[in-house]
């Protein structure tokens, strides 16, 4: 690409930034972000390179040694605990020549071994050796060679890490949403424990796509969704027991994550767990917390950029909670790969009958469950259409207006400590897109504040 093409395309891509920030505003967005070839490049330095992004959870890493293979972006990184039992997030590129050394996706190991030349690495990332090391390397400085490693802070049990090596903490980062991490991770005193492998599958959609819908989007259930909620299996109890709904139901953002949730007027719901669970309450927990998490009936989130969450009663009146993350992987432009993790209490983990129940969430969101293959189909489309020229040529403009202005006198602003900290409204899960607003000014944010630095290499003219 010559200097003026390349210089075009930069202008380009800036517009498109910049117009996003503006138009976000008003509750529009350019429908050319999705599926974007132009902007994926960037994605990946500027949000998936700066930000504290999900990559497990700490009981998946009990013991030295357990491994498992995550990604910050596309970047793939082996997160594991030392023999100290101190967690790392290792990139898999030897420092040899680059190969990737570790080939399974989790397992149990105190060194990795290189297939390419046999270069060997402790699990705490320092180098063991190497074939012919005394003959070859006289005069090498080993102490040197350490694997690249990405930052890691763990909230509540959750991994974060972060490939910038300079940045706000976890904490500061997540903000006021820790709050309502509090309640949904570290209700009980033990907090939560994943069961089983996490679940992955490759999908044609992008993930903002994804990240958009769990933030807040109950507005598509009704239609995306009908023709399952419509079977004996998902409309049974306990959502027709709820009489005011969906009048219980709120949306709560912080500046950059947010969630939704639907709350009983009983204060012992707490999410469909069995009696027990007011034994084992986390007494860190606030008046307020503990009172939320008692009246809670079903919360969805998500934590930009590509985390999200569900927590609660499963809509098919079986009764077992059921908790789920999910991890929107990008894999290109348009291409996601999605890792759903199960989690429960700790204090439930060998609750047979318990897990029985709370395993039938894999029957509605899994690759094989009543629902996904609902949003799938639709989150396609949208990568589909949102590729399309016309929409770059006409300035094609989605909408996220609901709850703005005069749009509706259904949503309330409420101002009770019970919902924490965050700007919540009532009603906000069918009336309201300010999550879904939300995500796209994270995301223009991001996107826009490094856009004026001089040493981007995306803004360099390519030979
Ligand atoms: S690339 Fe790993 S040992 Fe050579
Ligand atoms: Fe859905």
């Amino acid at each position: 690409m010559n200097r003026s093409s390349s210089d075009n395309k930069h202008g380009r891509i800036n517009e498109i930034i910049e117009k996003t920030g503006s138009a976000i505003n008003g509750g529009r967005y350019p429908l050319e972000i999705m599926n974007n070839s132009d902007l994926y490049p960037l994605e990946l330095r500027r949000i998936f390179g700066q930000a504290w992004v999900y990559m497990g959870h700490v009981s998946e890493f009990e013991e030295p040694g357990d491994y498992a293979r995550r990604y910050i972006g596309e970047d793939p990184f082996i997160l594991t605990r030392d023999e100290n039992g101190e967690l790392h997030a290792f990139l898999d590129s030897c420092m040899h020549r680059g190969a990737q050394f570790c080939t399974a996706e989790n397992g149990n190991t105190s060194h990795f071994r290189c297939p390419y030349h046999g270069w060997t690495y402790k699990n705490d990332g320092t180098l063991q050796g190497m074939p012919h090391m005394s003959e070859a390397y006289q005069d090498l400085d080993d102490e040197e060679i350490t694997l690249e490693e990405a930052c890691l802070e763990t909230y509540r049990g959750l991994i974060f890490g972060r490939i910038a090596e300079e940045g706000p903490s976890l904490e500061a980062y997540l903000g006021d949403f820790t709050w309502y991490l509090d309640v949904l991770f570290g209700a009980t005193e033990a907090g939560m424990t994943v069961v089983g492998e996490p679940h992955r599958w490759e999908s044609s959609h992008d993930w903002k796509t994804s990240a958009d819908n769990f933030s807040g989007d109950s507005y598509h259930v009704l239609t995306t969704h009908q023709a399952g909620l419509e079977t004996e299996t998902f409309s049974k109890d306990p959502w027709e027991e709820l009489d005011d709904f969906p009048a219980a139901s709120y949306l709560a953002c912080t500046d950059r994550h947010s969630i939704g949730y639907y709350l009983s007027e009983d204060g012992e719901t707490f999410m469909g767990y069995p009696e027990e669970i007011t034994d084992y309450l986390n007494p860190e927990l606030s008046a307020e917390q503990r009172e939320l998490f008692g009246r809670s009936v079903f919360h969805f989130g998500s934590v930009f950029p590509n985390m999200s969450l569900i927590h609660g009663i499963q809509s098919g009146g079986w009764g077992g909670p059921w908790a789920c993350i999910r991890k929107w992987n990008p894999r290109g432009p348009g291409t996601t790969e999605t890792t759903s993790w199960w989690l429960v209490p700790k204090e439930f983990a060998d609750d047979e009958s318990f897990l029985s129940d709370s395993h039938r969430g894999w029957e509605s969101l899994s690759p094989g469950g009543a629902f996904e293959s609902d949003d799938l189909t639709i989150w396609e489309g949208i990568s589909n259409s949102s590729g399309a020229v016309t929409h770059e040529l006409r300035d094609t403009r989605g909408n996220m207006q609901q709850g703005m202005g005069e749009m509706t006198d259904e949503v309330d602003t409420i101002e009770d400590p019970l919902h924490g900290p965050a700007d919540v409204t009532s009603k906000g899960l069918y009336f309201d897109e300010r999550n879904s607003r939300t995500i796209l000014q994270s995301w223009y944010e991001m996107m826009s504040e490094t856009s004026k630095s001089d040493n981007d290499p995306e803004m360099e003219a390519e030979p």
